[in-house]
């Protein structure tokens, strides 16, 4: 009998969140719209775009809630209309976007009942996230929402290393009884409004983590519980990693390394997984009026072309106005992805990294369609009539150019090619290109395979 009480008391004691359950192919097929897509936009905007420099410049600036309450109340982007938006980003070729709904400032985007620092109390006065979910899913986009797991504005969030008064020994002292467990509810109750009072939610992006001294963990956010509660809320949802969840199984969907070109396929414990690489424009991802290492067009397409060759997704950023608009230079950039999209775009959908006894011919990227079976060379640097193609002989039945559907001829050619160090015998496959490359910002030749 006591036994039979000391396990009833020692079951009830274990917490039973229940784990998330789900094979690879599950997951997979979880996944397949957002692999499938490719290319997102990623918006950030909050209070932050008033000052025009950079999103973090309230702890940059260590200042206090009193300097940056200035931003809030005189927040009023007259110009907002998210049908421009979306209308960019579906023009650009994306396929979903991911906006900040609340940033590390605090400020909520929606009319949250948990706070008063929202667009709701601005001179703008309205809420300004469902009417972009409305705009964008009007546009056949997929909704994604960024959720700040940081704070730098709630009273019960404890200073940390990166916190705006991390510097101010008297504020850390006059603080040091902030409860955590005050902002975790508010951080849970913020996070279960977004996932059901918006419709489908298709990707969660929570960010971040940075475990340590002075730091903030899965701890200090609950994160096993808080990713329950999003599957149980929204099963299909596609989470990110920032969670500090990385060594629990489905503590995470997909990798995000960010503002770095990763060599090749993201791989953890010796296995490809899913990954999206965000990236800006220009470096800031809240609008930043002086910053000028704006990436070209070029870049850009190609930035997208070669995460794509090595299997992963992308995710644009671009940092609006305080009136609400896209400056000139974002608008720029993304119509010139979108006039590459739209002759390419059959490059990029539901394409992934090449088979690897294809490689990779000189200045040239490549991509897969599994599906259509066909290769994707996208040449960065046209060469003199010749493109040769170590490995494809045989393999190919039939080239063209990807802009206008113009045939591309070619010879085959017996050679020497390396394969995992040995020489082998094969042929190389030799392209025949126009003298003058087609003018698009990178050409792309379609090969149909065998
Ligand atoms: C970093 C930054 C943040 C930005 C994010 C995008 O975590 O803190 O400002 O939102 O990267 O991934």
């Amino acid at each position: 009998m006591r036994t039979l009480l000391c396990l009833i008391i020692f079951l009830s004691s274990v917490s039973f969140a229940a784990p998330f359950q789900e094979t690879e192919a599950q997951k997979q097929q979880r996944m397949a719209w957002w692999t499938d897509a490719r290319f997102g936009l990623f918006i950030h905007w909050g209070t932050y775009a008033m000052a025009a420099r950079h999103e973090w410049v309230k702890t940059r600036e260590r200042m206090t809630d009193k300097e940056y309450e200035k931003y809030f109340e005189l927040f009023d982007p007259d110009l907002y209309n998210p049908k421009e938006w979306a209308q960019a980003a579906k023009n650009a070729g994306m396929k979903y976007f991911v906006i900040t709904a609340k940033h590390h400032e605090g400020f909520c985007l929606w009319d949250s009942k948990y706070t008063d620092y929202k667009a709701t109390n601005t001179p703008y006065g309205k809420d300004l996230l469902r009417p972009m979910v409305e705009a964008f899913r009007a546009e056949g986009l997929r909704v994604g929402f960024y959720y700040s797991l940081i704070d730098w504005h709630h009273p019960e969030y404890p200073v940390d290393r990166i916190h705006p008064r991390r510097d101010d020994k008297e504020f850390r002292e006059k603080n040091k009884d902030r409860d955590i467990t005050q902002y975790q509810e508010y951080l849970h109750n913020q996070v279960r409004e977004l996932l059901t009072e918006f419709g489908t939610i298709d990707c969660l992006f929570l960010d971040y983590s940075f475990p340590g001294e002075d730091g903030k963990g899965r701890d200090d956010w609950q994160s096993e519980k808080l990713l329950a509660m999003v599957r149980e809320l929204q099963p299909n949802v596609i989470v990110n990693d920032r969670l500090d969840l990385l060594d629990v199984p489905g503590g995470w969907d997909f990798r995000t390394p960010e503002q770095f070109m990763p060599r090749e396929w993201v791989q953890v414990d010796g296995q490809r997984v899913p990954w999206e690489t965000c990236q800006t424009f220009s470096g800031s991802w809240g609008y930043y009026r002086d910053e000028y290492t704006w990436k070209s067009p070029r870049q850009l397409v190609t930035m997208l072309i070669e995460t794509v060759s090595k299997g992963g997704n992308l995710l644009l950023n671009v940092g609006p106005t305080a009136r609400g608009t896209f400056d000139d230079r974002a608008m720029d950039r993304l119509e010139a992805m979108g006039e590459w999209m739209k002759l390419h775009d059959r490059s990029i959908y539901g394409c992934t990294q090449a088979p690897d006894h294809f490689p990779k011919p000189d200045n040239c990227l490549l991509t897969y369609h599994p599906e259509l079976n066909r290769i994707y060379v996208h040449v960065l640097e046209w060469p003199f009539k010749s493109l040769h193609l170590d490995g494809f002989d045989g393999k190919v039945k039939y080239a063209q150019l990807l802009n206008d559907a113009s045939e591309v001829q070619f010879a085959s050619r017996r050679g020497a090619w390396m394969d995992e160090g040995k020489n082998k015998e094969s042929q190389t496959l030799t392209l025949q290109l126009p003298v003058k490359a087609p003018d698009v910002t990178v050409p792309v030749i379609e090969l149909f395979l065998q």
